[in-house]
């Protein structure tokens, strides 16, 4: 087990860290210049790894986040239990509010790391990400 009420072991942590950052390397972000990659785990055990990808319509540009979860979708996942996101900064930054509610259709209870180009992680609830978040049910 990882950190206090954190069903992601230290070792699933450590793979979806690395699957974050190595996916950064595709990112298509030639207008921002900011890397950023995310990797999931699904609620088979599966990683999906996404990058953002960029579009000179520039609201068309999908996050690292979000792609990473489609593609865990798409590849059959029934939900997903964890995110880890890389950043290319020296402290961590958060999913932005997007990404936080397409997230919670897929894992209300997920659990997301936040890491960088430095040591400094920092782990949230989605609950904590998204209070009140909106939900049909
Ligand atoms: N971006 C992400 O992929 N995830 C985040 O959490 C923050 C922002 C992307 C979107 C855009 O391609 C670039 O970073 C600058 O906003």
């Amino acid at each position: 087990m990882g950190i206090h009420d954190d069903p992601v072991t230290d070792e699933q942590w450590r793979a979806l860290a690395a699957a974050a950052r190595a996916a950064s390397a595709h990112a298509y972000c030639r207008y921002s210049g900011f890397r950023v990659g995310a990797a999931v785990l699904t609620r088979e055990g599966r990683i999906a790894h996404g990058c953002n990808v960029e579009n000179a319509s520039f609201g068309l540009t999908i996050c690292a986040e979000r792609s990473a979860i489609f593609r865990a979708v798409a590849e059959g996942a029934s939900g997903i239990i964890a995110l880890a996101l890389y950043t290319p900064t020296p402290l961590p930054v958060t999913p932005c509010g997007a990404c936080r509610q397409v997230l919670a259709e897929f894992g209300r209870d997920a659990s997301i790391r936040c890491t960088c180009d430095s040591e400094v992680a920092t782990t949230f609830t989605l609950a904590a990400l998204l209070p009140q978040g909106f939900a049909l049910d």
